[in-house]
């Protein structure tokens, strides 16, 4: 399988490395004076100039959600990038929280860090990140794929997202769909598969070789990213420690966890000091669990706290991009240096795209290894009720949006 995989990881360097195309930025205002730099950059000239879609054109509550057929039809701007025809779209937290204005400041400077943008707006906005569908259209430098192919992959939160008809996203980020599942069951998994990965893998340093016999507990492990990576830890052998609340237990037992907490029950921090200590602990919860959680560490052992509720973005909002960049490099260099001095290493997880580690998951996904965890599903006319399941809370698992054309109000 590791020779699989090394094959797959160097098909996409070879695609890539042999292209003489340099990547550049195409100017963005007038973009129809510009159609014949699009036409260059792309494998076929671009049919259609509008496509179904939901967007919003402020911040806001539900109202602000708003079909429309007219949205603008998505085009290939890097000759890395290629346009796939939506099936079915997976919505996440952050999608409630970017549909509120979380992150504005600092996502729209990642959209348009030159301030080149012809509206100097991010308006109008499509939310979804994850995407399950079918290559329409290729870049000039794409050769590890092709129109036709099936794909999934997780859309950064910079970019316009999966909740219309066609999404634009780089061949870097893409990576062929597991066989075994539709594409509806395929849109559960990138986002949170991306940020798991990222978070344990990246930052936690955990890998296929050396989690065994690894002890990991999960905190907010009956949701997306917990119930993604049970799975994962436990197909490379780790031992899962996993909280939810009562009635998820079933469900994070069934995944593969080893011993569940309840924390509903009262004294979760007592519950987990009295098992053995660990040797990673990813926190889907924050708050207040920062306080007892790093303690259950194993000291002077290499062994860390990976959270992913991180006040990176809210610091953006609310002090600007440099103050905010500022608190936030002080925040976490204080606690890690805290942490560092108790013997445990105290660490930020963060989402970051990447076809390659999705490569990996769907080997692990066609092995039986990895399962989706499909909360509910809604259609594409579906979208303002899909938004108000996840902002009820409580997830067990993610929730999923069917594209079919035509299938709006
Ligand atoms: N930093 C990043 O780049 C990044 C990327 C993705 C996600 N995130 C963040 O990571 C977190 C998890 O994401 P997600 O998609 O898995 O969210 P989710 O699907 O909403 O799951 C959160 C889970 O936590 C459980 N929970 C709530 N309070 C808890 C507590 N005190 N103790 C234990 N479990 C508790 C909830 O279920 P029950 O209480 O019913 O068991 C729920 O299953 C979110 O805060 C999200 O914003 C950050």
């Amino acid at each position: 399988m590791i020779h699989k995989i090394g094959i797959v990881a160097c098909s996409r360097w070879l695609c890539t490395s042999h292209s003489k195309s340099v990547v550049m930025r195409i100017p963005v205002s007038g973009a129809a004076g510009h159609g014949s730099y699009f036409k260059m950059l792309s494998t076929s000239p671009t049919r259609q100039t509008v496509m179904p879609a939901w967007v919003i054109d402020k911040y806001g509550s539900n109202d602000v959600l708003r079909f429309t057929k007219n949205a603008s039809f998505p085009m290939i701007r890097y000759p890395n990038e290629v346009i796939v025809k939506v099936h079915a779209a997976g919505l996440n937290p952050i999608d409630l929280s970017m549909r509120g204005g979380y992150g504005a400041a600092t996502l729209s400077m990642k959209r348009d860090p030159l301030n080149i943008m012809q509206t100097g707006s991010e308006f109008p906005l499509i939310l979804g990140r994850d995407v399950s569908g079918v290559i329409m259209e290729c870049g000039l430098d794409v050769g590890y794929f092709k129109p036709g192919d099936e794909v999934w992959a997780a859309i950064p939160p910079w970019k316009q997202g999966s909740l219309a008809e066609f999404v634009v996203v780089s061949g870097n980020e893409v990576s062929l769909k597991p066989k075994s599942l539709s594409h509806t069951e395929a849109a559960v998994i990138p986002y949170v598969a991306a940020t798991a990965w990222s978070a344990l893998v990246n930052t936690g340093g955990l890998n296929k070789d050396n989690c065994a016999k690894k002890r990991i507990l999960i905190i907010g492990a009956s949701g997306g990213v917990g119930t993604f990576a049970i799975q994962m830890v436990k197909a490379w052998g780790g031992h899962v420690t996993a909280t939810c609340s009562q009635n998820a237990e079933g469900l994070v037992r069934g995944l593969g966890a080893d011993h569940v907490v309840d924390y509903t029950t009262g004294d979760v921090a007592g519950q987990l000091k009295a098992l053995e200590k660990f040797d990673l602990i990813l926190d889907n919860v924050g708050g207040d669990t920062e306080k007892w959680a790093l303690g259950l560490l194993k000291p002077w052992s290499g062994a860390k706290y990976v959270t992913l509720v991180t006040p990176f973005l809210l610091n953006t909002d609310t002090l600007g991009m440099a103050d905010g960049m500022l608190q936030t490099g002080v925040t976490i260099a204080s606690k890690a240096l805290k942490h560092l001095s108790k013997g445990v290493h105290y660490r930020w997880g963060f989402f970051a795209p990447s076809g390659v580690a999705l490569d990996e998951v769907c080997e692990m996904v066609d092995a039986g290894q990895i399962r989706p965890v499909v909360e509910e599903q809604f259609t594409f006319a579906q979208v303002p009720q899909a938004f108000l399941k996840l902002e009820k809370g409580h997830a067990r698992g993610k929730t999923v949006v069917n594209i079919v054309s035509g299938d709006t109000q």
